[in-house]
């Protein structure tokens, strides 16, 4: 039930509505506040004595039949209501499927575009990769958990004179089978390669520019071998997003809007929003006390700027989003800033929004640093964290480290650490912490899921039959499973905030507390083996919140094995 509602209607103002209480975080002051200050004016009383006489009245209500509330008090100008324990517990428990179906209607014939991960061909996934890939991939399923019709975009950067160097490098001293072999690796260094050799061969620039102009007009032999760049990049990294549990409904990138970008260009001259500068074209953005916005350069080429508005036209035209969101680094604060405000200048008022994210550095990123210096690749760090985990699992439980275990609890744990703080904070990774069973970690919830599902089974082996039972809700409602039941109240709206702010840690850090309060409840009370009345009462509650955690790690991408 709706405590906020029922409250309100119990004060029966209309100044009073359910906004106007808010749950107490220390539940020995009660469940929900009402602070009394704004009806000061109206009633022309202190809200002191407002409180006072507000409590008496409500007090008697209490007394007089059986009510959701088993108390109220007056505290300096506050109401503090005390919710009924045993209610609460039976109505938290029997409505928490239906809300569940109920948060599905709030995204109902509602679009949102997550342009996130968004790589670059021929460069490796490497740690940096990891915010925006999980971030990215967990509103994506946040958001089709609350009903909307989500398009989740891999905005590849596949375009640009680079990959004119990449095939003049390629068909000096590349072959098809060793790339195959090696892949990006392979790539990478072709890379390095032509620019050290171009450092005394200036005529590889040449060729290179040759090359990079032949891929613009569609030549045959270029294409393929750029195809065969693209698919070689996309065929690896496929293999760490499968791993991560991320999926794109798109890949089109920069290069498939290289020839959609003459109709934003006509349309930015048209509406008088292009100066010249310097032989570039750019829209002025100095009244916004921003940088001009470099569309044209003085050769004719374009911009990532230019293309981003292009794409923005496209995917607006395309999926006629509500909203698209944008889950790049904040190094890129500025650009989309000024992306934006050239779609508001063309009168384009779409719901983009910029959601930026801190960087990663490694604690002992030593190990894991290639040859070429700081970069960490996320399929090495990945594999890293499965093996550690086997080693741990396999002293937890012999013979689990043989099955998907590991593998489940190593990836969750890495992401879950990158997903546990608030987006833009920088996070230093730690493999060691990450992996922790206790503390605030992935392996912790996972392992608070799996000690839920072996209670439940332990139980049906006893033959405990929860179905039939009439559960004793005033025994059962004690302080420490009062605790759980709070959190299970606020789940679903945990969720619509994560959504609301873009913020999964929101989640994430409601699923820690889900968890501890849990655990707490496990040590103190005995669930099974209690008197029939109690020990279902408890199972009940051991079902939520195994559903909870195992719903609200899949919505952070993190598996729920059910041993560990
Ligand atoms: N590929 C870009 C990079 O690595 C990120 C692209 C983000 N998306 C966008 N629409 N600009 O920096």
């Amino acid at each position: 039930m709706d405590y906020k509602l029922e409250i309100s209607k119990l004060i029966n103002l209309p100044l009073i509505t359910a906004e106007d209480i808010t749950p107490i975080s220390d539940s020995k002051m009660g469940d929900f506040a009402l602070p009394c200050f704004k009806l000061a004016k109206e009633l022309r009383k202190s809200p002191v004595q407002i409180a006072q006489e507000f409590a008496a009245k409500i007090k008697e209500k209490i007394a007089k039949k059986a009510n959701f509330l088993s108390d109220v008090v007056a505290v300096n100008g506050y109401l503090n209501f005390f919710v009924d324990p045993s209610f609460y517990l039976k109505s938290t428990l029997d409505v928490l499927q239906k809300k569940g179906k109920d948060i599905k209607k709030r995204g109902k014939g509602k679009t949102i575009c997550i342009d996130y991960s968004s790589i670059n061909i021929a460069k490796p996934l490497h740690i940096g990769h990891l915010m925006t890939t999980v971030i990215g991939g967990s509103l994506y399923r946040i958001y089709k958990r609350l009903g909307y019709k989500v398009v989740g975009i891999n905005h590849l950067g596949d375009y640009g004179t680079q990959f004119g160097k990449l095939i003049a490098a390629y068909l000096k001293w590349g072959d098809e089978d060793k790339l195959k072999k090696k892949g990006i690796r392979a790539l990478v260094e072709l890379y390095v390669r032509f620019h050290k050799e171009a450092e005394s061969n200036p005529a590889y620039d040449d060729e290179a520019r040759a090359w990079f102009v032949k891929i613009e007009k569609g030549d045959k032999e270029a294409n393929r071998i750029y195809k065969l760049f693209k698919d070689i990049t996309l065929a690896e990294i496929n293999k760490t997003y499968k791993l991560l549990g991320v999926d794109f409904d798109s890949y089109d990138g920069e290069s498939f809007f290289s020839d959609k970008m003459q109709p934003v260009i006509d349309e930015l001259e048209a509406k008088g929003l292009l100066t010249t500068s310097e032989g570039a074209k750019v829209v002025d953005l100095e009244e916004y006390n921003m940088p001009p916005c470099l569309i044209l350069k003085k050769d004719g080429s374009s911009l990532y700027a230019t293309r981003d508005l292009a794409a923005a036209l496209y995917r607006k035209e395309v999926y006629d989003f509500d909203k698209c969101l944008y889950v790049v680094a904040y190094q890129q604060n500025l650009h989309f800033k000024q992306v934006f405000k050239v779609l508001e200048l063309m009168g384009r008022d779409y719901g983009v929004v910029h959601v930026p994210f801190g960087m990663v550095s490694l604690k002992d990123g030593g190990k894991l640093s290639t040859r070429e210096g700081t970069v960490v690749y996320l399929a090495d760090l990945l594999k890293e964290a499965v093996n550690k985990a086997g080693q741990i699992v396999k002293e937890k439980s012999p013979g689990l480290e043989k099955t998907k275990v590991p593998k489940e609890v190593g990836v969750g744990a890495v992401i879950f650490y990158a997903l546990a703080s608030s987006r833009i904070k920088d996070v230093v990774y730690s493999q060691e912490s990450a992996l922790s069973f206790e503390g605030e970690t992935g392996p912790y919830l996972q392992y608070t899921h799996a000690r839920c599902c072996s209670v439940i089974k332990k139980s049906e082996e006893r033959g405990e039959n929860k179905e039939n039972c009439q559960i004793d809700y005033k025994a059962v409602a004690d302080d420490e499973a009062l605790a759980v039941v709070r959190l299970l109240d606020v789940y679903h709206k945990t969720i619509e905030n994560a959504a609301d702010k873009y913020e999964p840690s929101i989640l994430a850090k409601y699923l820690i507390d889900l968890a501890q309060a849990y655990n707490k409840f496990y040590f103190e009370r005995k669930i099974i083996g209690e008197a029939a009345a109690i020990s279902a009462g408890r199972l009940a509650l051991t079902v939520a919140v195994r559903d909870t955690l195992k719903e609200g790690l899949g919505l952070l991408l993190l598996k729920a094995p059910e041993k560990m």
